[in-house]
């Protein structure tokens, strides 16, 4: 069967598209990333997907007058690349809505907290601030609303006495690594439904769409 072709966008680090591409690589792996696209010339993702022979592309926000002429640049790349499904991986513009709405229901995103827990940024502070015993990160389908759209599945992680927002993000997004590029295998495999706010992945029983990391 043909593998999905996933477009990744990313604005920094890219550990998360590179946990992708490394799932990609197996042969049985049902999708292949076809394309990485930054809104930063300089994002250190970028080489990575390079040295993995990923096609990259960089539109940058800074040449386009508007946020939806940015986001029509954004969806032509990805176009002529064939991408049929759109991964966010530390994508830091926020969109117009015409790009959610055009990708709707093939657009994701991956989020440090456990949604709707702790929205926008510094989550990992803000769950700190706030005390919690549990923390973790959310895979979501993207809608108009940031980090808002139906939940896919969950990872969670303890938040131990001394955890600093470093030591916090460090083990969250050890299981980002993990979750992400299963639930691309389930959209993939076609298994994922949505029925308005809520996501049946087909095939896999619900406590399997919660991964937990005890591992502090
Ligand atoms: C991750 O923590 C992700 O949850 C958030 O941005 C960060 C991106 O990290 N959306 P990386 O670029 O994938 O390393």
């Amino acid at each position: 069967m043909a593998k999905l072709r996933v477009g990744v966008l990313i604005s920094g680090r890219g550990s998360n598209m590179a946990a992708l591409i490394r799932a990609a690589e197996a042969a049985d792996y049902p999708a292949e990333i076809a394309c990485v696209v930054s809104n930063k010339p300089d994002a250190p993702g970028l080489a990575l997907a390079a040295a993995a022979n990923v096609p990259t592309v960089t539109v940058s926000h800074r040449d386009h007058p508007d946020r939806e002429v940015f986001d029509r640049a954004v969806a032509a790349a990805l176009e002529r690349h064939g991408v049929e499904f759109v991964v966010l991986a530390g994508f830091m513009r926020i969109f117009s809505p015409w790009f959610p709405t055009r990708w709707a229901g093939r657009l994701i995103n991956i989020h440090p907290s456990l949604l709707p827990a702790f929205k926008g940024l510094h989550v990992q502070r803000q769950a700190l601030d706030a005390g919690v015993r549990l923390s973790g990160c959310t895979a979501h389908f993207v809608t108009l609303d940031l980090d808002s759209g139906p939940i896919i599945a969950q990872a969670a992680v303890p938040v131990v006495a001394g955890d600093t927002e470093e030591t916090l993000s460090a083990r969250i997004l050890r299981q980002e690594h993990r979750l992400y590029p299963l639930v691309v295998r389930w959209f993939a495999e076609g298994r994922i439904a949505v029925d308005g706010e809520k996501v049946a992945v087909q095939g896999v029983p619900r406590g399997a769409t919660l991964l937990f990391s005890p591992e502090a």
